[in-house]
């Protein structure tokens, strides 16, 4: 057994979350008997000044040619003026509407030990468990018209039917594993697209009976998962809501820099943490890799099935947590301070115990 894994490290802090996701991943290829081959290559900035354009065509060609895309964030100062479609972001959109990611998945939960990291109260946050299904291939992101002159600017919010149907499908089988709960979110007070969401998403709910559905406007959602997050089971959402949404859902784990993601679609699959490419402390070996390590977790579970892996990474996570590691962002009095590296070769460290521990010898698919 051979998977193919893309690495695009991309810009800031992206190469170093990026290395210690390898690293993870090649301690397990040993625990696991299973092979990986790695190929790294430019997307975003890094791309833009060596090709004078974020994403070439031989890069997405290996995306296609690859069983799972590992990303570690695009973006920076440096890039800003650049025209609309040259700008780092604009590499990470045409990645996932080439690769066809209309299913953008971004778990927010506890973990206890940083009950104390986040800004909101630990009685609000404790048990929270819930998961963003964010379309990723639609709505204002990618509708045209798309422009702006010197007196107007404007984008369009479009869903087609089929968009809409199929993430929201995804939702209801999502929850049918978990809590057979959806919220819905929208804001079709306003927006005809909303409507149109609200309208297909009840829809496709005739074919789930058992799912208990409901619809939350956007802003109400945003001041709802601060005020009371365990209230969410599987939030679905439009591209747009979603974005902001995830943000704000990231405080429930403490910080940005823990929020994992895999963005999936019938063919391909593309992993990332949700936070951006931090170039204030980029190359410092001081970026919090947690989040990228978790979307390792997601990638065994999502691309190789292999669910055991996901948990012991998980596992492994929490326990170096609860020893009192931290990077920066999730640093308060009392902890252990530790670099990007350290940290990695940590949770790495963990993850061996866990698994001497339950003796699971090689394991086999
Ligand atoms: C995200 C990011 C991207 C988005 C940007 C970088 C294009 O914010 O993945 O959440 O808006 O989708
Ligand atoms: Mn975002």
């Amino acid at each position: 057994m051979k998977f193919k894994v893309a690495l695009l490290p991309g810009d800031g802090i992206g190469p170093e979350v990026v290395d210690s996701a390898v690293s993870l991943i090649e301690n397990i290829s040993e625990k696991f008997n299973i092979s990986f081959s790695f190929e790294t290559h430019l997307i975003g900035g890094s791309s833009y000044d060596k090709n004078g354009t974020p994403l070439t065509d031989e890069v997405l060609s290996k995306c296609y040619d690859s069983d799972a895309v590992l990303l570690g964030a695009v973006g920076g100062p440096k890039w800003e003026g650049l025209q609309h479609n040259l700008k780092p972001e604009a590499a990470l959109l045409k990645l996932r509407k080439a690769l066809g990611l209309y299913i953008n998945i971004r778990p927010a939960k506890v973990y206890a030990p940083l009950l104390s990291a986040s800004t909101l109260k630990p009685e609000v946050l404790n048990g929270t468990d819930l998961v963003i299904l964010r379309e990723l291939t639609g709505d204002v992101y990618f509708g045209q018209p798309r422009g702006y002159d010197d007196e107007h600017g404007w984008n369009t919010m479009i869903y087609t039917k089929e968009e809409v149907e199929r993430i929201t499908r995804f939702a209801f089988e999502t929850a049918m594993k978990r809590s057979k709960r959806v919220i819905s979110v929208d804001k079709a007070n306003v927006l005809e697209c909303s409507q149109f969401w609200r309208k297909t998403v009840h829809e496709i709910h005739k074919e789930y009976p058992q799912i208990q559905l409901s619809d939350m406007y956007v802003d109400n959602a945003a001041m709802q998962l601060v005020r009371y997050p365990k209230q969410f089971d599987v939030i679905l959402t439009q591209n747009l809501f979603g974005d902001i949404l995830s943000d704000i859902a990231s405080m429930i784990t403490g910080s940005l820099g823990m929020l994992p993601s895999a963005s999936l679609g019938s063919k391909y699959a593309l992993y990332e943490p949700v936070h951006g490419s931090a170039p204030d402390i980029a190359g410092q070996d001081k970026a919090n890799p947690l989040a990228t390590i978790s979307s390792v977790g997601m990638m065994f579970l999502y691309s190789f099935q292999m669910d055991k892996v996901t948990e012991l990474i998980e596992e492994a996570i929490t326990k170096t947590l609860s020893a009192g590691y931290r990077t920066a962002d999730i640093y308060s009095d009392g902890d252990t301070l530790v670099s990007t590296s350290k940290m990695t070769k940590i949770v790495i460290d963990k993850f061996n115990e866990i698994y001497d521990e339950q003796a699971l010898g090689v394991f086999t698919l």
